[in-house]
C-alpha cells in the first residue's frame, strides 16, 4: 500500500466513534515499533516528523525509513510534519513525500493565522496533501482555569467557522489543556480538560476533524523505571487515559502522542544498560526500547484510541 492522506482516516474514525494516533518518530526503531504495533492490531496510523526530527534524522531517511514500513505492514500509514513554522517546511515536505502537513501559526492573530494557514493549503491541496492547522494555544492548566488571562489561550469556538471557511483547512488542532511534554500538571493539580470547549467547537463545526496535541498519559511506570535507573522525572504528570478516550469518542480524528514514545524508548535503553553496565552493541539496548515502544502502541490503540482492525 502507498502512503494516504488522512482524509479517509478521519472520516471513518468520526464516524466510527474512534481516533487514530499520530506518533512522532525520528529513528528506525521508533517507526519499526509504532508500525509493527499497528501492524499487529491492523489500525491505521499516523507517523509524524517534527522540523527537530528532520534536523536530527534528515528528510530522507526518515521517508525511507516510513516507506520500508508500509512494505512490511499492510495498513494505512499517513506521513504527517508536526507543527509546520511556516509555508517554507510545509512545501519542502509536500515536495518531498508527506502526505500531510500541519502549519503552526496559532502564536500570529488570528487574520495572520488564517492568511498563512490559507497560503499553505493552497499549495497543498494541488498538490493531494491535506493541512492541518490550530487555534488557540496549549498550555498547562493553571490553579483557576477560570483566570481571563488563562482562558485566552484556550480555542476560542466563537472562531472557528470562520478559520475553517477562510482557510479551507482539512483538520483543526484546538487548546483545551493539553499541554507538550512530561510535566502538564503541577504536583497535586487535579488534571482537567476543557470538555465544553471541544463540545463547543464540534457543534459548530460538524462532521469536521478536531485534533488535540499534547496527549501523553505519562504513564508512572516508565518514569519509576527511568528514575531507578538514574534518570530524573520527579513531577511528570500527564493527560490521564479516560480522558482520551472520551475525546477520541467524539469529534477528535487525531490524538498526538511523543512523550511516551520517549519514556518508553528511554525506559527499556536505561533498563537494558544497567542490566548490564558492560552492554556495547547498541542492539542490545534499542531493542528494548524498540519492544516498549511497541507494547505502549498497542495499549493506546486497544485503550485510548479504540482504531484496532479499523485498517
Ligand atoms: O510537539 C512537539 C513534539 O513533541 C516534537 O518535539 O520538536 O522536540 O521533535 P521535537
Ligand atoms: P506530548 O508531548 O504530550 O506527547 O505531545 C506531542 C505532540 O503534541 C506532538 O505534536
Ligand atoms: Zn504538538
Amino acid at each position: 500500500m502507498a502512503l494516504v492522506t488522512t482524509k479517509e482516516m478521519f472520516e471513518k474514525a468520526y464516524a466510527g466513534g474512534y481516533a487514530i494516533g499520530a506518533f512522532n518518530v525520528n529513528n528506525m526503531e521508533i517507526v519499526q515499533g509504532i508500525t509493527e504495533a499497528a501492524g499487529a492490531l491492523k489500525s491505521p496510523v499516523i507517523l509524524q516528523v517534527s522540523a527537530g526530527a528532520r534536523k536530527y534524522a534528515n528528510h530522507n531517511y526518515l521517508v525511507k525509513l516510513v516507506e520500508a514500513a508500509l512494505l512490511e505492514n499492510d495498513i494505512p500509514i499517513a506521513l504527517h510534519l508536526d507543527h509546520g513554522a511556516d509555508f517554507e517546511i510545509c512545501k519542502s515536505c509536500i515536495d518531498g513525500g508527506f502526505t500531510s502537513v500541519m502549519i503552526d501559526a496559532s502564536h500570529y492573530s488570528f487574520n495572520e493565522n488564517i492568511e498563512i494557514t490559507r497560503k499553505v493549503v493552497d499549495y497543498a491541496h494541488q498538490k493531494g496533501v491535506v493541512v492541518e492547522a490550530e487555534l488557540g494555544q496549549l498550555s498547562g492548566i493553571e490553579d483557576d482555569v477560570k483566570v481571563s488571562a488563562e482562558e485566552a489561550s484556550y480555542t476560542h469556538p466563537d472562531e472557528v467557522e470562520e478559520f475553517v471557511d477562510k482557510t479551507g483547512v482539512d483538520s483543526l488542532a484546538i487548546a483545551i489543556g493539553t499541554s507538550h511534554g512530561a510535566f502538564k500538571f503541577k504536583p497535586g493539580q487535579k488534571p482537567q480538560l476543557r470538555f465544553d470547549i471541544l463540545d463547543e467547537v464540534s457543534k459548530r463545526l460538524p462532521n469536521f476533524p478536531i485534533v488535540l496535541h499534547g496527549a501523553s498519559s505519562v504513564s508512572q511506570e516508565y518514569v519509576k523505571i527511568i528514575q531507578q535507573n538514574g534518570g530524573k522525572l520527579e513531577d511528570a504528570i500527564g493527560i490521564p487515559e479516560d480522558m482520551l478516550r472520551q475525546a477520541a469518542r467524539s469529534a477528535v480524528c487525531k490524538i498526538n502522542i511523543d512523550s511516551d514514545l520517549r519514556l518508553a524508548m528511554t525506559a527499556g535503553v536505561r533498563q537494558a544498560m544497567f542490566a548490564n553496565p558492560a552492554a556495547f552493541d547498541p542492539r542490545e539496548y534499542l531493542k528494548v526500547g524498540r519492544e516498549n515502544v511497541k507494547a505502549l502502541v498497542e495499549h493506546k490503540i486497544k485503550n485510548v484510541l479504540g482504531s484496532e482492525n479499523k485498517a
